[in-house]
C-alpha cells in the first residue's frame, strides 16, 4: 500500500497532546457518495472525500463497471453518472482490498444488473461472512453463490429483484444499505426494519440524491424504480478516526485538544457518551447546520485530561460505538476500576477479530481483563507495561493500540500497521502532530 508502507510504529511512552487538529473524511460516508453518485443521472462533486485505501477500492470497482471518475485533488471526486440501469459489465474479478462496507454495499448493486460479477478481497475480506447480506437479498430474488457463505462472491444479475419486509436480525448498516440499494432496482416497496438504529448515511444521502424514503416508525421504506439526480456533497471529518484522539485527550491533554469538522451523527457518537459516563471532559461544539434535509450533523469537539472511571456499557449503545470499542478498551485499560462490554459479538468479524486482537494486546501492557464471548472485561491499571503488539493487519488496533502508550512505562512497538492507510492515511503524522512520539519503522 503505497501511502503507508511502514510495516512496524515504535512510539515512546507517555508525554502529552494539544493543539488543533481534524482528521480525514468520513469512510462509510465517502463510500456511499461513490456508489450513489454512480447510480445517479448527471455529475456529482464531493469533497472532503477519504482518499484512503479503502475508498479508492469503491472507486476502481465502479470505474471497472463504466463509471468515469475525475479526481481534481486528493479530497475532492468528480463522479459522471451512469443511472440506476447504466453499469457495464466488468472484464475480471472487482478487487475489494480490506474494505468489508464496499463488498456488502456493492453486492446491493450489482444483484439488479443484467450482468454478472464476482467480487473478492484481500486474506482479511475473504475470511469475512457474506451471508448477512445474500440472505435478504436473495429473498428480493438476487442470485449469489459464496464459498461456505464467504467471498468469493459470485453475483449473477437479474433485473427481476422484488421488494421485501426485512427485519434485520443483528444491527447491521451494510446489510440496511445493500438491501436498499437493491430496493432502488426492485419491483415494489422494499420494507427494512432495525430493533437498534445502526448508522443511518445511506438514508440521509437517498434523501440528498432526490430519493424519497418514508417512515413507518421503526421501519425504513423505499419504492422501487426512483431515479437518482446527482448533487453535490460536503463529507465530515470521520468521527472513527477522531476517536483515537478523544481518548488520547482523555488520556494526556493537559492543554485542550480541539478536533475540527467532526461528523457526529448520533448513530456513530456512542464513544461521546461512553467516555462522557467516564467521566471525560468532552465538549461539543456543533457547527452551523447546513439547510440541506437530513444533512449529516458536524461539531468541533474538544477534549481535556481527566481522571476515568470504569463503567458497565450499556448494550443498547454498542452499534453506536461499535467501530470505537478497540480504543474504548483502552480508554478503560486507564480507567480506575472494571469496565464491562457485552453484546459485541460482531468485533469478532471485523476486519480481525478485534475481541481477541485487544486482549492479547491488554495483556502484553499488564492489563487485567477477560475475554467474553461477546465482549471484554477489564480492570483498569495504573501505568501500562510497554512490549510488543500485535494489530493483526486491523487499522482500528494499530491506532488503538498507538493511543495507549501514552500512559505506558516503556515503548511500544506495534506490528502490521500497513492497512492504517484504508482508513486513516496520513494517521502518523496527525499522531505526532497532537504530540504523539510516534515513528514508522
Ligand atoms: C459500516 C457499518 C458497520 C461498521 C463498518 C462500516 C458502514 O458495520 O462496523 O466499519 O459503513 O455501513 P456493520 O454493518 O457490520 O455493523
Amino acid at each position: 500500500m503505497s501511502t503507508s508502507p511502514a510495516a512496524c510504529w515504535r512510539v515512546a511512552a507517555g508525554g502529552g497532546v494539544a493543539g488543533t487538529l481534524t482528521v480525514p473524511g468520513d469512510k462509510s460516508i465517502s463510500h456511499r457518495a461513490l456508489m450513489l453518485g454512480a447510480l445517479a443521472a448527471g455529475d456529482t462533486h464531493i469533497s472532503g472525500f477519504l482518499d484512503g485505501e479503502d475508498c479508492l477500492a469503491t472507486a476502481r470497482a465502479l470505474q471497472a463497471l463504466g463509471v468515469r471518475i475525475e479526481r481534481p485533488a486528493a479530497t475532492e471526486v468528480l463522479l459522471h453518472g451512469a443511472g440506476v440501469h447504466g453499469l457495464a459489465a466488468p472484464a475480471a474479478p472487482l478487487d475489494l482490498g480490506n474494505a468489508g462496507t464496499a463488498m456488502r454495499l456493492m453486492m446491493g448493486v450489482l444483484a439488479p444488473q443484467r450482468f454478472d460479477s464476482t467480487l473478492v478481497g484481500d486474506e482479511s475480506l475473504m475470511r469475512r461472512p457474506m451471508e448477512r447480506v445474500a440472505v435478504p437479498l436473495q429473498m428480493m430474488g438476487a442470485r449469489i453463490q459464496m464459498h461456505q457463505g464467504r467471498p468469493p462472491v459470485q453475483i449473477r444479475g437479474t433485473p427481476h429483484l422484488r421488494g421485501i419486509h426485512y427485519s434485520l436480525p443483528v444491527a447491521s448498516a451494510q446489510v440496511k444499505s445493500a438491501v436498499l440499494l437493491a430496493g432502488l432496482a426492485a419491483s415494489g416497496r422494499t420494507r427494512v426494519s432495525e430493533a437498534v438504529p445502526s448508522r443511518d448515511h445511506t438514508e440521509r444521502m437517498l434523501g440528498a440524491f432526490g430519493v424519497q424514503l418514508l417512515y413507518e416508525g421503526r421501519t425504513l421504506a423505499l419504492e422501487g424504480g426512483q431515479s437518482l439526480r446527482g448533487t453535490t456533497l460536503q463529507v465530515p471529518a470521520d468521527f472513527s478516526s477522531a476517536a483515537f484522539f478523544l481518548v488520547a485527550g482523555c488520556l494526556a491533554a493537559e492543554q485542550p485538544l480541539l478536533l475540527t469538522n467532526i461528523g457526529v451523527n448520533p448513530t456513530r457518537t456512542g464513544l461521546l457518551e461512553l467516555l462522557q459516563r467516564m467521566g471525560a471532559d468532552i465538549r461539543v461544539h456543533p457547527r452551523i447546520a447546513s439547510d440541506a434535509p437530513r444533512a449529516e450533523p458536524v461539531a468541533d469537539i474538544e477534549v481535556r485530561r481527566a481522571a476515568l472511571r470504569g463503567i458497565t456499557v450499556p448494550e443498547a449503545l454498542v452499534p453506536a460505538a461499535i467501530d470505537e470499542l478497540p480504543v474504548f478498551f483502552v480508554a478503560a485499560a486507564c480507567a480506575s476500576g472494571e469496565t464491562l462490554v457485552r453484546g459485541a459479538a460482531e468485533l469478532r468479524v471485523k476486519e480481525s477479530d478485534r475481541l481477541a486482537a485487544m486482549a492479547a494486546g491488554l495483556a502484553v501492557l499488564g492489563v487485567e481483563h477477560q475475554l467474553l464471548p461477546d465482549g471484554l472485561w477489564v480492570r483498569g491499571a495504573e501505568a501500562l507495561r510497554g512490549g510488543a503488539l500485535e494489530s493483526c493487519g486491523d487499522h482500528r488496533i494499530a491506532m488503538a493500540f498507538a493511543v495507549a502508550a501514552l500512559r505506558a512505562r516503556a515503548p511500544l512497538e506495534i506490528a502490521d500497521v500497513a492497512n492504517v492507510a484504508t482508513s486513516f492515511p496520513g494517521f502518523v503524522s496527525t499522531a505526532r502532530r497532537a504530540g504523539l512520539h510516534i515513528e514508522a519503522l
